[in-house]
């Protein structure tokens, strides 16, 4: 019963098209738990009903456990076995019955944190996708939705604290043992089960919703903790308010807890009335988080308590409908934080995430579409493809229609799919019917991947122009032909000249391989301002000079395509630099000049905007990667820049910082340009520069101004580094979340050695496997530094693989994670091919690999 032989590495594929409806219902449940760290006994009691006319047996899937006791009926019962993990019961000419089955488990020995597991002396559950059957046996899969009654009982001194869905509708005390009986009233999915117990404090608060119900909040902590707890509990509440003012949507039950753990695969996760989170998105005070760590809480807050209703009140009638959740309430989280923060400036962050996580999964070997035709692990698919190309594609649709058709869009699919399991195609046709569109064509973004490009050319016939448009989707894995795609396309003309002509923001749709759109009467070639908001998850070709991209930059009447025009502006400079082409900063230069001017009115925007594209994004453009030069020439325009306005950035750090405490967009924006000027005043080399980030590293009033200021030291060779990283370390070693920080810096850093720091960090008494955060925040920080990855000696590569081969026995899903940076090895000179390819092979070949891993590493291998 141990972890590793519970994940066997047969591949077997499934496929969305074998899907079948259960054979039976289990319309309620009933859990009994006698709780210990390493033995906790489980007797579960189902009421299963058959669904097809014909007998069938009782298929109850089971990772990991051997089942200690089955009755049915009241009777011990001996017509079951075990098929690999599973548990077939038959119940010959039964129709009803019920099954009890009781089996033990060991939280302790849990190191893939799926199942019921220990963290910090804590027992808590993770279940999405296929944990339950880690627990007890049952058909886990989304499409079965039962009642649950939950009895817990444990030693009081260990456990004070047991929690579950629902309601606590009865306790009491057994000499050193004491018990709780939960209710969920509302019939769920097995992954949205959950329990917590341990010694734990509560922030505790309420929300009156929209029809006068009363809702008593908790957010669950460690003692100490929670002091840290005020952030998220604001976002709980303006989430609960925002749900019911955009979608109508209010809390269905009396109680609504957060219990915030150390150790979790993910960010959190949407249990039914007791959503668990990864701390890191809990715990927040101006001295421990930055700016960035507030917004991480807020928004990820929102997204499991949108889950309410996009997740749970509609759940998935299987795995391949993940990005109905997920998708849409990605969403909807993203609006959100936008309402309560900047529009433009979130829906930059949002841009910028999709070109760096979801671009590249698009373009290489495992690429899938929003919605999978197959899989072998479901936890590798929850990607950002499923997450934010899934969340694009629900956004394309609310522009097409407007916010009020897509509102009744949305009222009709919570409506009529309420209490059900849900499938993509319900979502379509209920948009299409509520909000009155023809969404036939648009359905392709569910079925092929890949990022489709519009190249894009102007026209002119006697002074009308127009915009020629030719959309290709490019070959990914199983798929080599693809069709045109459905997609709003926003844009807008303008005369540089300032004639006066102009087309004012328009929306097309685009619909062919080939297109033209007229766009008007203009006295010389018009500056065009296309895909404005990023209206469709595209890649756009298009020609445009110099002069033209920094008038847009500066002229445009959207903030997003100003940004977008100064960032293709730059990208164009570093591509040509990159190639061999004598580099002109001169025009970067100018416009980033031009934007600081509306520094004090917008700094966040003007932070955004200023900021030069990342390593990998440059990489993106070229045919093949050539990270070396990447760095330096992305180095020489940054020190080109820094030396070119360096009063301005000097002018900037000169001015005082907002108070840590002052977290108002503008403020979190003014501390965004302190950090972005610090980094460029650093890169001109300027004598003073280290003296200045170690003031301002010193001086910091709270965790944004002082870790932008070690970060800029740690690339650096300076005595200020050293200092300022082992005062870093002596102030938090003993928290957590911020110790994260100091591994993280470390690991991001441009120095020449940062491999080898990483390679020592890793044998640092504070490093462990155990804690995927740690884990993350070493190795995760690394794959992400393009040039120190893709060392020419292949080290950073071994670093991975190694880590990879080591980190799987204990826990596969984070394991698989680290593998697809290594699957991007076609985008690479020969060399680092080989090195890649090499490490994936030594991966493959380790015995006893998990079906997680197996499954990344064997796709990537193909390319
Ligand atoms: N469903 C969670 C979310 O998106 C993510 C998650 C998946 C968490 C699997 C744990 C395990 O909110
Ligand atoms: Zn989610």
């Amino acid at each position: 019963m141990t972890d590793a032989s519970s994940t066997p590495a047969i591949p077997v594929t499934i496929h969305r098209s074998d899907y079948r409806a259960p054979d039976w219902s289990i319309p309620d449940i009933a859990l009994d738990f006698a709780l210990g760290i390493d033995a906790t006994k489980v007797g579960a009691a189902l009421s299963v009903v058959r669904q097809g006319g014909a007998p069938v047996p009782l298929l109850l899937r089971g990772d990991g456990l051997t089942p200690a006791a089955v009755r049915v009926d009241g009777e011990v019962w001996n017509d079951w076995r075990m098929e690999g993990s599973d548990l077939i019961v038959d119940l010959g000419e039964r129709t009803a019955a019920a099954v009890e089955v009781d089996t033990v488990i060991d939280p302790a020995s849990n190191t893939q944190l799926s199942g019921l597991y220990a963290s910090g002396g804590l027992l808590c559950t993770q279940c999405e996708a296929e944990g339950f059957r880690r627990i007890t046996f049952h058909p886990d899969r989304p499409d079965v939705l039962s009642r649950y009654k939950v009895r817990m009982a444990g030693d009081k001194a260990a456990f004070p604290i047991l929690l579950s869905n629902g309601n606590c509708v009865d306790q009491g005390e057994e000499g050193s043992d004491h018990w709780a009986l939960w209710e969920d009233p509302w019939p769920k999915p097995s992954y949205l089960f959950a329990l917590v117990a341990g010694d734990l404090v509560v922030n505790k608060d309420s929300f009156t919703t929209m029809s006068g119900r009363e809702v008593e909040l908790g957010i669950w902590v460690r003692g100490g903790d929670q002091d840290r707890t005020g952030h998220a509990m604001q976002a709980l509440k303006d989430s609960m308010a925002w749900d019911e003012r955009v979608y109508g949507r209010e809390y269905d039950l009396d109680l609504f807890n957060i219990v915030a753990v150390s150790d979790f695969n993910m960010g959190a996760m949407e249990n039914k009335g007791l959503n668990i989170f990864n701390t890191r998105y809990i715990l927040a005070d101006p001295d421990t988080a930055t700016d960035v760590d507030y917004d991480g809480v807020e928004g990820v807050v929102a997204h499991e308590y949108f889950h309410n209703w996009s997740g749970n009140r509609v759940t998935c009638r299987d795995w391949f409908q993940l990005s109905l959740k997920e998708g849409f309430t990605v969403f909807r989280d993203q609006n959100f934080s936008a309402d309560m923060g900047s529009p433009p400036v979130k829906r930059i962050e949002d841009v910028r995430l999709l070109r760096a996580a979801q671009f590249p999964e698009d373009a290489g070997p495992l690429a899938h579409p929003i919605r999978p035709d197959s899989f072998q692990e479901i936890s590798n698919f929850y990607t950002a493809t499923i997450y934010n190309k899934g969340a694009e594609i629900i956004r394309m649709m609310a522009t097409m229609v407007g916010p009020e058709r897509f509102r009744k869009g949305t009222d009709l699919y919570f409506e009529r799919h309420d209490g059900e399991a849900a499938t993509c195609e319900d979502f379509v046709r209920a948009i299409e019917e509520g909000a009155g569109i023809d969404l036939a064509q648009f359905r392709r973004w569910y079925e092929q991947a890949g990022t489709p490009r519009l190249k894009l050319s102007l026209a002119e016939e006697a002074g009308h122009w127009s915009l020629d448009i030719v959309q290709t989707v490019p070959p990914t894995p199983g798929q080599p032909e693809k069709q045109p795609m459905m997609m709003p396309l926003r844009l807008a003309a303008f005369a540089m000249d300032g004639s006066g002509d102009a087309l004012a923001d328009t929306l097309v749709t685009v619909t062919g391989a080939t297109q033209r759109i007229a766009l008007g009467k203009f006295a010389a070639r018009p500056a065009l301002s296309v895909n404005r908001g990023f209206s469709a998850p595209i890649i756009v070709d298009f020609e445009r000079g110099s002069g033209e991209l920094a008038w847009l930059a500066a002229h445009d009447d959207d903030p997003f395509a100003r940004y977008e025009a100064l960032q293709q502006l730059m990208l164009d400079t570093l591509v040509a630099a990159v190639s061999g082409k004598t580099g002109d900063h001169r025009a970067v230069i100018d416009a980033v000049g031009q934007t600081l001017a509306g520094a004090a009115s917008d700094p966040a925007f003007v932070a955004e905007a200023v900021l030069l594209p990342s390593e990998a994004f440059i990489g993106d453009q070229m045919v093949t990667v050539d990270p070396d030069a990447i760095r330096r020439e992305r180095l020489a325009l940054q020190a080109a820049i820094g030396t070119a306005l360096e009063t301005k950035w000097r002018a900037i750090l000169a001015g005082r910082a907002p108070p840590a405490t002052d977290l108002s967009s503008k403020a979190k924006g003014g501390r965004r340009l302190r950090g972005v000027a610090l980094a460029y005043l650093a890169a001109t080399g300027a004598d003073d520069a280290p003296a200045l980030a170690f003031r301002i590293f010193s001086d910091a009033d709270g965790m944004t101004e002082r870790q932008a200021a070690l970060a800029t030291l740690a690339h650096g060779d300076s005595d200020e580094r050293i200092a300022a990283l082992d005062i870093f370390y002596q102030r938090y070693r003993d928290n957590p979340l911020v110790l994260d920080k100091w591994f993280q810096v470390q690991a991001w850093s441009l120095r020449g050695d940062t491999v080898d720091a990483v390679k020592a960090l890793a044998q640092h008494p504070d490093f462990t496997l155990a804690n995927p955060n740690r884990v993350r925040s070493l190795y995760g920080a690394l794959t992400g530094n393009q040039a120190a990855f893709h060392q020419a000696d292949g080290a950073g590569y071994t670093l991975i693989a190694d880590l990879v081969i080591a980190l799987d026995p204990k826990n596969p899903q984070t394991s698989a994670k680290m593998i697809p940076p290594l699957g991007r090895w076609k985008r690479f000179d020969e060399g680092r091919q080989a090195l890649m390819k090499a490490e994936l092979e030594r991966i493959l070949a380790q015995p006893g690999l998990s079906r997680d891993v197996t499954e990344q590493a064997s796709k990537s291998l193909l390319g």
